[in-house]
């Protein structure tokens, strides 16, 4: 099969379009045909040589996909008892390898493809969907009624993450960079958006929630925005910070942290063991798929570019010019 390789980690993204076995299905696991590919930030790093993949991953990036059932490896592993069979359709939170023809996914990392959803656009979904999900609700505790600041309502996670808030019954202020950005965010059901480039994203928080502050911050920002979101935050707040966009450091106002009780932290997808990744995408299934099958959230597709032109789809990413999710298709 064909896969994107990395021709020189580390030095100037250098990509190939190569000749690789096919990977074989072990146990528990299925082959896929992919018919689309997710793009992701965590692919420019691993390429760039910053993120390794996981051992026993391939070692050409690719963490999600949509495809079809080719073939099945011996029951066992993590498999699921109801398990995709031959001919399936569905989509898959990989460990790696998803930048080609084919790939092996974990079944207990398969979803099916949700009714009404194109099965090349379901390749937007497993990691954004996952991590909108985990973040929100596991660790943040999203409620009903409370508010919530999306940062980068326009991004992959992002586009996810204000429609779920949305369809879980919070409010939610978004940000987007740009007013066609703004007002595409503003499309998918965000209560307020902010142009982050030309407005005050605190200020605009409190407007819109009386003063209070917010809930829930799912930021990707990371140290360049801690103070702001420490300051965005109503008392009992939650910050989790799932990207690093600007640095990894940041200063923590403690006499915020515990006059208003809040919560700090922050999470990543990638590092959680198999049996984690197999919980969430089962409560994914549960909670979120109905929600899909509805049309209360849908993927955002940005564009599809064919797969051996991997390096424009990452440059796309790198412009910031993205809505929603750019997929590879083989
Ligand atoms: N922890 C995890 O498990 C996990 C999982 C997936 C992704 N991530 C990380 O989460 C981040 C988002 O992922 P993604 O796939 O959604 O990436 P993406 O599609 O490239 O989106 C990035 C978003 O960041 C926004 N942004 C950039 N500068 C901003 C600023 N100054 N203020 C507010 N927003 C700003 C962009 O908004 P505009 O372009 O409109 O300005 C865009 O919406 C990345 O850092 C990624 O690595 C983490």
């Amino acid at each position: 099969m064909r896969a994107v390789t990395i021709a020189s980690p580390g030095s100037g993204r250098k990509l190939a379009f190569s000749q690789v076995e096919t990977p074989l299905p072990g146990p528990g696991e299925v082959l896929l045909r992919v018919e689309a590919a997710g793009v992701n930030r965590a692919d420019a790093l691993q390429i760039a040589g910053y993120y390794p993949p996981p051992p026993g991953a391939p070692p050409w990036p690719g963490l999600e996909v949509a495809g079809v059932v080719v073939a099945t490896g011996e029951p066992g592993g993590d498999a699921v008892p109801a398990g995709p069979g031959v001919g399936d359709a569905v989509v898959a939170l990989l460990e790696g390898g998803g930048y080609a023809q084919y790939a092996v996914a974990r079944s207990a990392q398969t979803l099916p493809v949700p009714d009404g959803v194109p099965l090349a656009d379901a390749a937007a979904l497993p990691e954004a969907v996952c991590t909108a999900w985990t973040n929100l609700v596991d660790t943040a505790g999203l409620r009903p009624g409370e508010w919530v600041l999306v940062h980068g309502g326009s991004g992959g996670v992002g586009s996810i993450a204000v429609q779920l808030a949305q369809a879980l019954g919070a409010h939610v202020v978004a940000t987007a960079g740009g007013p066609d950005r703004a007002a595409r965010v503003r499309g998918l059901g965000a209560d307020v958006v902010v142009d982050h480039r030309a407005d005050d994203v605190v200020a605009a928080v409190r407007e819109a929630t009386g003063g209070r502050g917010v809930d829930v911050v799912l930021d990707v920002l990371g140290g360049g925005g801690l103070a702001d979101n420490v300051r965005a935050l109503a008392p009992r707040g939650r910050l989790v910070v799932i990207g690093l966009q600007q640095g990894r450091r940041g200063e923590l106002d403690l006499a915020a942290v515990l006059a208003k009780h809040l919560t700090v932290t922050g999470t990543t997808l990638r590092s959680r063991t198999p049996a984690e990744k197999a919980a969430l995408v089962a409560v994914v299934r549960e909670r979120v798929w109905p929600l899909l099958a509805a049309g209360q959230v849908r993927p955002v597709v940005h564009a599809r570019v064919p797969l051996e032109r991997a390096e424009d789809a990452l440059a796309m990413l790198d412009r910031g010019e993205v809505f929603g999710k750019v997929l590879l298709t083989p």
